[in-house]
């Protein structure tokens, strides 16, 4: 049975990134590099080149190889994986050696041992499971990934014989002037049979810099006379991650990546160079995005809406035909036909109802807004209540902390709230009811009822404004 172990190297501190944070914590398109690299590997099976010489379905789990900030790493991932320590970073040979007993102790055994460095995140599943098919289909003892570019910069050069066969894989640092010339590069992603693996890589000699090198069994197997394959790729997809300009460079191509996945699935968006959008996020057809907008998260964004310019989301659920102008929305949901701004906030527990139209200079947090309700301008409306059709006066605010407390105001349905009302929670505005301009109210009040003044006094009671009646209270 054909089945692979793979092998993820996590354990180096990043030096060159001058962090604190271990490197593969580093985040590109809102996900750690290492979740990538995971990613990619996890969704082998589903890539079109995983062909029948898999014969079953891998059912391994990824073992990642820990060293710098190892608790850190392992609680940002989870359970999901295995785990095996490098206690010394002496390189990547090392590394993978410390993982021989996670290995040797699955079942079934795997043939074949897949190792991908865990900062390049750009790695898709097609070429990992184009690797693994070569190395099987020409039982191959290594099969590694190569790319060739006129940048070479810090990878290790391929370096062959006259006929064209691998000789040995040489790192930037030991390069003489020619080998540096190779545009040839060692990508970073290998396999190995298993059963060779173990041996050679306690043969590995020690570099000068103190480290055990895992692109030199390349060239041991060359010297055994083993088969070695290499399979080409593209250079965008190995990028590795080396320093924060490195991670930028990355950033900004997956960046692109995922903007043109939207654009060719039926979103507009006006100005890529600006526009920033999660790898999670969903967005319907017709939907157009406005220079200058960051949308992060698990958000998701309905069909035929209008968002930005300007404007940040994340983590939020818009319905189809909003309208969003220069706004900032966190843990958020909009039913349909919303629009908001510009300059409003939705603070974590908004929720807008069906058409609500909210204008500048709001904010909402942790309150249901029923539909049809109208505020327009400058209003604070948190942990409230809001029914359908109510009209929200410019300035109005909800105080709801007492000092101590956060409380809660419910505010019925076709309700007018005067300009510069506050609603001072815990109270109730009954429906129908209206509030004069700069009312203090401090008392609940009744459906119906018009209170003016500091505190709210009831004037006269109001005719319901949509036909209706009331569901108690007098009229005028
Ligand atoms: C490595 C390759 C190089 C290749 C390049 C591709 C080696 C010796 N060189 O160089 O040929 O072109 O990747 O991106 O492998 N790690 C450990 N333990 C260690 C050292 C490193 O787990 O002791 C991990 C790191 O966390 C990192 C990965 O291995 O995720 C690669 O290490 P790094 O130092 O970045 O290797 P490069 O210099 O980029
Ligand atoms: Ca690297």
């Amino acid at each position: 049975m054909n089945t692979y172990a793979t092998v993820v190297l996590a354990a180096g501190k990043g030096t060159r990134m001058r962090s604190t944070l271990p490197k593969v914590l580093h985040q590109v398109a809102g996900l750690p590099l290492i979740a990538h690299v995971l990613n990619a590997i996890e969704s082998i099976p589903s890539a079109s080149a995983f062909t029948p010489l898999l014969s079953t379905t891998n059912t391994h789990r990824p073992i990642v190889v820990l060293g710098y900030g190892a608790e850190q790493v392992e609680a940002a991932l989870g359970e999901r994986y295995l785990y095996a320590l490098q206690k010394e970073y002496l390189g990547t040979g090392h590394a993978v050696l410390a993982t021989r007993e996670t290995v040797d102790r699955l079942e079934p055994q795997p043939q074949t041992v897949l190792v991908c460095y865990a900062d390049t995140p750009l790695i898709g599943n097609e070429i990992l499971a184009r690797v693994l098919a070569e190395h099987l289909r020409h039982q191959a003892t290594v099969t590694f990934l190569t790319a060739i570019t006129d940048q070479p910069s810090d990878f290790g050069r391929v370096v062959r014989d006259a006929g064209g066969q691998v000789r040995e894989i040489v790192e930037m640092k030991r390069a003489n002037d020619e080998q540096k010339r190779i545009q040839e590069v060692n990508s970073g992603v290998y396999c190995f049979d298993r059963e060779w693996l173990w041996p050679a890589l306690q043969s590995l000699p020690r570099n000068p810099s103190g480290e055990y090198y895992l692109t030199d069994l390349v060239g041991i197997a060359s010297s055994q006379g083993r088969k070695i394959i290499t399979v080409n790729g593209s250079l965008d997809e190995t990028i590795g991650i080396n320093d924060r300009v490195q991670l930028a460079a990355v950033e900004q191509l997956l960046r692109r990546r995922i903007l043109e996945r939207h654009m060719y699935a039926g979103v507009t968006i006006i100005d890529p160079a600006t526009t920033y959008i999660g790898a999670d996020v969903e967005i319907g057809t017709d939907t157009i995005i406005l220079p200058g907008t960051m949308i992060t998260g698990k958000t998701r964004i309905g069909s035929e809406c209008r968002i930005g310019p300007g404007t940040t989301i994340d983590q939020s659920i818009i319905a189809d035909r909003c309208i969003v102008r220069n706004s900032v929305l966190e843990e958020t949901t909009f039913e349909e036909g919303v629009s908001i701004g510009p300059f409003s906030h939705c603070r974590p527990g908004a929720y807008l109802a069906r058409n609500v139209r909210m204008g500048n200079f709001g904010e909402v947090k942790n309150s249901y807004i029923g539909s049809e309700t109208d505020m327009h301008h400058f209003s604070y409306v948190g942990d409230a209540t809001l029914g359908e059709h109510v009209n929200i006066g410019a300035g109005t605010v909800t105080v709801n902390y007492d000092g101590v407390r956060k409380n809660h105001t419910n505010i019925g349905a076709w309700t007018s709230i005067g300009s510069d009302t506050m609603l001072v929670a815990p109270v109730t505005v009954g429906e129908h009811a209206q509030t004069g301009a700069g009312s203090v109210v401090k008392s609940d009040v009744p459906p119906g009822a018009v209170v003016v003044g500091v505190p709210a006094r009831i004037l006269r009671m109001r005719q319901p404004v949509d036909g209706s009646t009331a569901e108690s209270g007098e009229k005028e």
